[in-house]
Parts: C-alpha cells; sequence; structure tokens
C-alpha cells in the first residue's frame, strides 16, 4: 500500500475542509492510502473517503496542559494517524526525547505514528538523520504502527529536491537501518511525485504546498506508482 500524507499545516477553514472532503468524495484510486492532516480545530469539519492524522499531540492522556491534544482525544474524533517531531515543530524546540514520548502514548492510544527527521542544509544525512531517528522511535514502534518520513528540512517548501538517486540511496539507508516503511516529503509536486514514487524504498510521500490545491492532490496521487 502506497500512502500519500496531505499535510495543511497552517492553512484552511471550515469551508476549505468541507469542500475538500467533497472533491475526494468518490476518489480511492485502488493501492494508495490517503491521509489528511488539517490542524486540529477542522479535524471534525472533515470525514471522508480518506484516514484522518493530526500535525502532532501530547504525551499525557489527559489533565492540566493548557493548550494541548492527548491522543485519546485524536483518536476519538476518528484520528488513524500523528504526525510527530516535523522539522517546523523541531525548529520550534521539539527535542527528539519528546517525539519519542509522544510517538510511545500515540500507540498506547491506538494511533499510528509518523515520525519526521532530516538533515538541515549543509548537514550530513546519515548523522542528523540517524541520530533523530534513534532518539525519536519509541520501542512501542513496529511496521504496523509506524512510518518514518525522511525530510530534508533544506526541501520543505523551497522547490528544491535532492536529486532521484539520492532519495533513493538514502531511504535504502533508512530502510535498512530501521525497517519501517518510509516516505518521503519536501517539495513533492505533480512535477516530481510519479518519478519519486518509482523508486523502491520509498513507501509515499508527504506532500504540504502542493496538497491544498485538492485536485492538484488528487493528480500526484493518480500519478504515483504503484497507484492506478
Ligand atoms: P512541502 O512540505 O511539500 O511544502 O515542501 C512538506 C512538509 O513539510 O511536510
Amino acid at each position: 500500500m502506497f500512502i500519500v500524507v496531505a499535510n495543511w499545516k497552517m492553512n484552511g477553514d471550515v469551508a476549505f475542509a468541507r469542500a475538500y472532503a467533497q472533491a475526494l468524495e468518490n476518489f480511492s484510486p485502488s493501492g494508495a492510502e490517503i491521509v489528511i492532516l488539517p490542524p486540529y480545530p477542522l479535524l471534525t469539519a472533515i470525514q471522508g473517503n480518506f484516514k484522518l492524522g493530526a500535525q502532532n499531540c501530547y504525551w499525557a492522556e489527559k489533565g492540566a496542559y493548557t493548550s494541548q491534544v492527548s491522543p485519546y482525544l485524536l483518536k476519538s474524533l476518528g484520528c488513524d494517524y500523528v504526525l510527530l517531531g516535523h522539522s517546523e515543530r523541531r525548529e520550534a524546540g521539539e527535542t527528539s526525547a519528546s517525539v519519542m514520548k509522544k510517538a510511545e502514548a500515540a500507540h498506547k492510544a491506538g494511533l499510528k505514528t509518523i515520525i519526521c527527521a532530516g538533515e538541515k542544509a549543509g548537514e550530513d544525512f546519515k548523522k542528523i538523520t540517524f541520530a533523530q531517528l534513534d532518539n525519536s522511535v519509541p520501542a512501542s514502534a513496529d511496521k504496523t504502527n509506524t512510518i518514518i518520513a525522511y525530510e530534508p528540512v533544506w526541501a520543505i517548501g523551497t522547490g528544491e529536491t535532492p536529486t532521484i538517486a539520492q532519495i533513493e540511496e538514502r531511504h535504502e539507508a533508512v530502510v535498512e537501518k530501521y525497517g519501517f516503511p518510509t516516505i518521503y516529503g519536501g517539495s513533492v509536486k505533480l512535477e516530481n511525485a510519479a518519478e519519486i514514487s518509482k523508486l523502491k524504498n520509498v513507501n509515499g510521500l508527504l506532500v504540504g504546498g502542493a496538497s491544498l490545491d485538492v485536485e492538484g492532490f488528487k493528480k500526484i496521487i493518480q500519478n504515483c506508482h504503484p497507484v492506478e
């Protein structure tokens, strides 16, 4: 199963979410798992023919943690997935240690985790990505509840991507070391999605900016290998 994730980041409103869900009605290409990650408040505004996930969560089940969101609440809202350790969160102070606690709590609540890692411009891919993953992936992770998202930070929202050979080589290294399904993120768009999706150890795509146009997002999915 090839997984295509739409990370809306802090975009969209209720009308946008409803129209998006409507545009995905009757859209179910075989071989694709579609996951939509809207901002928290829109989780109730978008339901349909796809899986739902959140862009973050907290590690506690409940309690006096103003502004935080429990993985149990996400589960009760119909979420199957939660994204953790996105570089935009790491940049704002999220540590690998907190990602690990959150991932463990998410697994306990029955959510699948998409754990992000990747190097910044000029950093060593292996050293940084492996260090982040070593410290972010909890012992509760297995092939059924964990997906790794390799996202070179310098490729996010910039229109730049590693070369196809680099993506292939890096995914192979991640899959070889961790054994989890691994998806690629960072400036995925219609023009490059098909080529990236064909690579052996690329098990899916994490799409940010290009997912906001639902018709374009549908085309990306349709163009993915092996999705028909
Ligand atoms: P982008 O974002 O597709 O806009 O580069 C990807 C992401 O941050 O998940």
